[in-house]
């Protein structure tokens, strides 16, 4: 099996936006796509079977295979039966894009419990519950790929988007043990943060910028991080409007103390402490 042909991979939130052109080039490619989508609104109300069964139709129609799926990521029970479409469908599944996801953005001072449960649920416990769904049949296999929608703000952080930060980052978390834990049965994990004109961003950047980030500049790094023949893993890409990057954690030298030192001394070092001039790739000291 060269690149994604014959390989069955699952979109989460498939039903439009970046994810449908995630399965729509997946499918153009060889792959039979299970299109999740729970067709509810960017907020996460509502729900219905119309998106999904819309992409499955332009891939059918487009002679490709597809099959359509309307749980949602946020339990397990949807996770398993996310699963369990793509097993009776075709019998195997090799990869994931958890790309599901919802909008609540407010202001930390306004945030509600709900806010935050309602974004943590579906995008972290999203991913988690996929993933973790697919982990038996990965393992079993010896191959699996797993792709995280990520996002700069939780990278970078943006005004309004606590709860959606913390959950984006979350999912790097995530993907950075999945690929230690997957790397001896042949699974590999990585985040993509997209940068697109979607439902998602459409009123948060003007009409001129969101006409230079069709979701087409993204979907042919997501494929090609679904094949066989990609090392990587563990990363984190951020993709968007022609620019492909890599971003990666830094850690200076810092300053190591024989003893515990008097938070005076702290102050002293302090300079030293936070120059990142010749910092390197940081890795877990515990690991
Ligand atoms: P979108 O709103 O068009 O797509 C999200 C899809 O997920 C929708 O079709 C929605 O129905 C589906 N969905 C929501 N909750 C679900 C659930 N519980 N179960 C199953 N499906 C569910 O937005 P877009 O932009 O295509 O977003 C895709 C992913 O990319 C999201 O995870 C988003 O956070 C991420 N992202 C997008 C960026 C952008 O610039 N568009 C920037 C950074 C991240």
């Amino acid at each position: 099996m060269a690149g994604v042909d014959q390989r069955v991979v699952i979109v989460t939130g498939a039903g439009g936006g970046l994810g449908r052109e995630y399965a729509g080039l997946l499918a153009s490619r060889g792959a039979k796509v299970v299109v999740n989508d729970l067709g509810g609104a960017r907020d996460g109300s509502g729900s219905g079977s119309a998106a999904a069964d819309g992409v499955v139709a332009e891939i059918v129609a487009a002679g490709g295979q597809a099959v359509a799926n309307y749980d949602s990521v946020a339990t397990a029970e949807g996770a398993a039966s996310i699963v369990a479409t793509a097993l009776e469908a075709f019998g195997e599944v090799h990869g994931v894009v958890s790309n599901a996801g919802i909008l609540r953005d407010t202001s930390y001072a306004k945030m509600t419990d709900e806010q935050w449960d309602a974004v943590l649920r579906v995008h972290l416990d999203g991913g988690y519950h996929i993933t973790h769904a697919l982990w038996p049949h990965f393992r079993e296999q010896r191959f699996g790929r797993i792709v995280v929608a990520t996002s700069t703000t939780g990278l970078y952080g943006n005004f309004g988007q606590a709860n959606y930060g913390a959950a984006k980052l979350g999912l790097v978390g995530l993907i950075n043990t999945l690929a230690i834990e997957g790397a001896k049965y042949g699974i590999l994990a990585n985040a993509v943060a997209p940068i697109a004109a979607t439902r998602m961003t459409e009123d948060l950047v003007s009409e001129e910028v969101l006409a230079k980030l069709p979701p087409a500049f993204v979907a042919p790094v997501v494929t090609q991080l679904l094949t066989e023949e990609l090392p990587d893993t563990g990363s984190v890409f951020v993709v968007g409007g022609g620019q492909v990057q890599r971003v990666q954690q830094f850690a200076n030298a810092g300053v190591t103390f024989a003893e515990p030192p008097a938070p005076e001394v702290i102050a002293e070092r302090w300079a030293e402490i936070t120059d990142m001039t010749g910092a390197v790739p940081g890795v877990n000291p515990v690991g």
